[in-house]
């Protein structure tokens, strides 16, 4: 798929919905080490800090309401047509919540996984999920108590790169929200956008200490900066 607009979105677009983000200074990674709640060593060393990690932060995003930012986008990709078989809007999100679906976004490729899902370790299949992981509940599939959140932890693979890599570098726009730029692949997705050709803009709260990657940047909160965003970009279709 070859969208007009790839939005590439972190913890920073969930933040002004009262999740936490992992760097700022009351982010989670503050809290908790990664390698003990965020790594395949640290789920096997202590499963269960891991699943009450995981299951606040389900709780918490599922309290949680989506924010103008997303409302925004959602209203972005219904109103920007795809046209001579480009695909209107992908949103590539680094969020585990579901903020984005709920607020309306259909194309949303979740590369870091997602909350709403369980993988089962022993049978490698996958089930929505929105309980607790705690209980250790079998597996729907194989009946094996073997459930681990469905995200990516460090040193495993990205979800559906391969995918991500060919929207961005055949997309028009590349749009970046809310991350700080520094957990790779998504990092590098501006860069490779611009290398081919993008028009390339971050949206952020805090400044970055490089900016090269991109051809534009907004600093705020993104709930003022991607509605306002959103609007130009629509007048600029609109006016052909
Ligand atoms: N509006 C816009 N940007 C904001 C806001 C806001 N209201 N609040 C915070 N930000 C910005 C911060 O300035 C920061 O640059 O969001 C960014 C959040 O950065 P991180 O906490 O590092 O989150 P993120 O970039 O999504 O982390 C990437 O790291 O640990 C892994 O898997 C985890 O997906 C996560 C990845």
């Amino acid at each position: 798929m070859s969208p007009r607009i790839v939005v590439v979105t972190g913890a920073g677009i969930s933040a002004e919905s009262g999740l936490a983000t992992f760097r700022d200074a009351d982010g989670l990674w503050n809290e908790h080490r990664v390698e003990d709640v965020a790594s395949p060593e640290g789920f096997e060393r202590d499963p269960d800090l891991v699943h009450a990690f995981y299951d606040r932060r389900r709780r918490e995003a599922a309290s949680a309401r989506p924010n103008a930012a997303h409302i925004a986008l959602a209203e972005l990709e219904r109103q920007l047509p795809a046209t001579d078989g480009r695909d209107g809007v992908v949103i590539v999100t680094q969020n585990v919540d579901d903020l984005h679906e709920r607020a309306g976004s259909r194309h949303v490729i979740h590369m870091h996984g997602e909350l709403a899902s369980a993988l089962c370790a022993a049978c490698d299949q996958r089930h929505e999920w929105h309980e607790g992981l705690a209980g250790r509940p079998p597996c729907p599939a194989c009946g094996v108590r073997a459930l681990r959140p469905d995200v990516v932890w460090f040193g495993e693979p990205i979800y559906r790169f391969e995918e991500i890599e060919l929207a961005v570098s055949t997309c028009e726009s590349l749009v970046v929200i809310g991350t700080s730029g520094t957990v790779w692949p998504a990092a590098g997705l501006a860069r490779l956008a611009r290398e081919r050709g993008a028009r390339t803009m971050l949206v952020n709260l805090d400044a970055y200490d490089d900016h090269a990657d991109f051809d534009e940047v907004r600093l705020g909160h993104a709930t003022v900066a991607v509605p306002q965003l959103v609007r130009e970009l629509l007048d600029a279709d609109a006016a052909g």
